[in-house]
């Protein structure tokens, strides 16, 4: 890895110096670009969560900056970035063999530069693995790769060999462009980086030590995506609860939400990720005062057992997070919540699993994302010696779904007859006339809609419920919660 070293060695500090290495890509991009009279196509693709997607939108914003414009298909591409995760196997085996069919198009196009950044390549492992069997890919990052993608591109372009690179933990840049999916909803990361180390999760490890961003960075950010017509903002960071712990200035995220609901507009604000250890009554006393704050609660439990929340190093046990629920219910008694379940830690007894099913006929959440836990290498619960059999895993996952549409059924029915007011997203997937938005709750809503309802807010009278959507049609009559 003495590559890798190297090359981390050189770009310590440099993280805000981008600004003139995109001058320096523009230059040959625009002589490229007279030579063949086309602009050059930039692809880039996503893996993992919300984090990944908005840095996916950094790298976006800055590829476009240099020169390059987006294309929907790798062929078309000069510039190809495989954006990635390493939150369980499942998404670094998806992220490699995504890659691997790269090998095709850079045999057509040997000149196509090919980028692989994100969290699974922020792991020496996978940059040694990258190196020694995809020969073809040009340009290895971690997951602060969006932040230094201009300076290695230019130097690859220039002429330099391979180029691997791991996260420098410097800190992150607040100037880079960027290129946002959709006008009417946002991501909006607020801070960088995970503190928690819970046992099972590769994140911290691959995503550096937590960094705020100033709450006047992120409040200057908020208000121009209101003013440009953004009506549902997302704030992003892995535990939103400890934003601003390490500014040292007293500004909490309790405070960053009352602050960017006092924007006027008519928008709902929405975050990820809360964890229960710093669910505060604070903050929920200011998300209850808020009117734009959306009536949900995303607050992951991943297990219901003690013993198991203690192994997982998750800092709270059954009781504090019941208690904290109860409050969240008391403030706002309308709220969805919904939640992170893990099965088969390390340890998990028949017990334990009980304890969780327990807690979830208790809660009963809206829905939860259920996950079978993956061991991640480096983290301590990976080398646990009480791994829980395959097959069991399996029976506890399928028990938990089970358990759990059971409950989203019976609380979506609540809604039948009801008007709900929906964000519309667009036509679905699989039937075109169907459009598809969400509640301020986040329930998934279909009804007969129209291009011009995309990206508005539009009333819809709920007339059929399943366990993951409510179908209904569009109604004049106003909705019963008006967020
Ligand atoms: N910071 C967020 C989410 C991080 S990852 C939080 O603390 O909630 C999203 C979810 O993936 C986690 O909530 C957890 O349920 C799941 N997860 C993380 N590591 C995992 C692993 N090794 N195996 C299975 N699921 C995992
Ligand atoms: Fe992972 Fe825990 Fe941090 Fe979430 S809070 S990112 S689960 S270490
Ligand atoms: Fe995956 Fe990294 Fe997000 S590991 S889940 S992309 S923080």
């Amino acid at each position: 890895m003495s590559d890798t070293r190297e090359t981390r060695g050189e770009l310590v500090g440099d993280g805000c110096g981008q600004q003139h290495y995109i001058s320096l890509v523009s230059e040959i991009i625009s002589q490229q670009t007279a030579e063949a009279g086309r602009l050059p196509g930039v692809y880039i693709m996503t893996f993992g969560c919300q984090q990944n997607e908005a840095d996916s939108e950094r790298l976006a914003g800055v590829a476009e900056a240099m020169g390059y414009v987006m294309v929907d298909r790798p062929e078309e591409a000069s510039l190809i970035i495989a954006n990635t995760c390493a939150v369980r196997e499942h998404a670094e085996q998806k992220a490699l063999s995504h890659i691997g069919r790269l090998k095709h198009i850079k045999k057509e196009n040997p000149a196509a530069v090919i980028v692989a950044c994100g969290c699974m390549t922020a792991q020496e492992h996978r940059q040694n693995e990258l190196k020694q069997r995809y020969p073809y890919v040009d340009i290895v990052l971690g997951s602060s790769g969006w932040q230094r993608l201009p300076e290695l591109l230019y130097r690859r372009l220039s002429g330099e060999r391979r180029l691997f690179c791991l996260d420098d933990g410097g800190a992150v840049p607040e100037n880079l462009p960027v290129r946002r999916e959709f006008s009417y909803k946002a991501w909006l990361p607020v801070m960088y980086g995970c503190d928690n180390y819970c046992s099972y999760c590769i994140v911290p490890y691959v995503r550096g030590r937590e960094q705020s961003r100033r709450p006047e960075d992120i409040l200057a950010e908020a208000r121009e995506l209101v003013g440009n017509g953004c009506r549902d903002i997302t704030l992003l960071g892995q535990n939103v609860n400890s934003y601003g712990r390490d500014l040292g200035t007293g500004y909490d995220f309790a405070q960053l939400i009352s602050d960017i609901s006092a924007i006027e507009g008519d928008f709902r604000l929405r975050f990820m990720t809360s964890h229960p250890k710093d669910a505060t009554r604070r903050l929920v006393d200011a998300l209850a005062k808020s009117d734009k704050a959306a009536r949900h609660f995303h607050l992951p439990l991943q297990s219901g057992s003690d013993k198991i929340l203690k192994a997982m190093n998750r800092r709270y046990n059954r009781a504090n997070y019941l208690d904290t629920v109860a409050y969240i219910r008391e403030r706002m008694p309308d709220i969805a919540l919904t939640s992170d379940i893990i099965v088969g830690f390390p340890g998990e007894t028949d017990e334990d699993f009980e304890d969780t099913l327990d807690i979830i006929r208790r809660v009963r959440f809206d829905m939860i994302f259920s996950f079978v836990f993956s061991p991640r290498r480096g983290t301590p619960a990976a080398d646990m010696d009480n791994q829980v059999p395959g097959e069991v895993k399996t029976q506890r996952y399928l028990a938990l779904v089970e358990l759990q549409n059971a409950i989203s059924e019976e609380i979506n029915k609540r809604f039948q007859g009801s008007v709900v007011r929906v964000l519309c997203d667009g036509p679905s997937k699989t039937d075109k006339s169907m459009y598809g938005g969400r509640t301020s709750g986040n329930k998934i809503v279909y009804y007969p809609g129209e291009q011009a309802d995309i990206g508005n807010f539009v009333n819809v009278k709920v007339e059929r419920t399943e366990a993951f959507a409510l179908y209904g049609t569009k109604t004049g009559e106003p909705a019963a919660d008006n967020r």
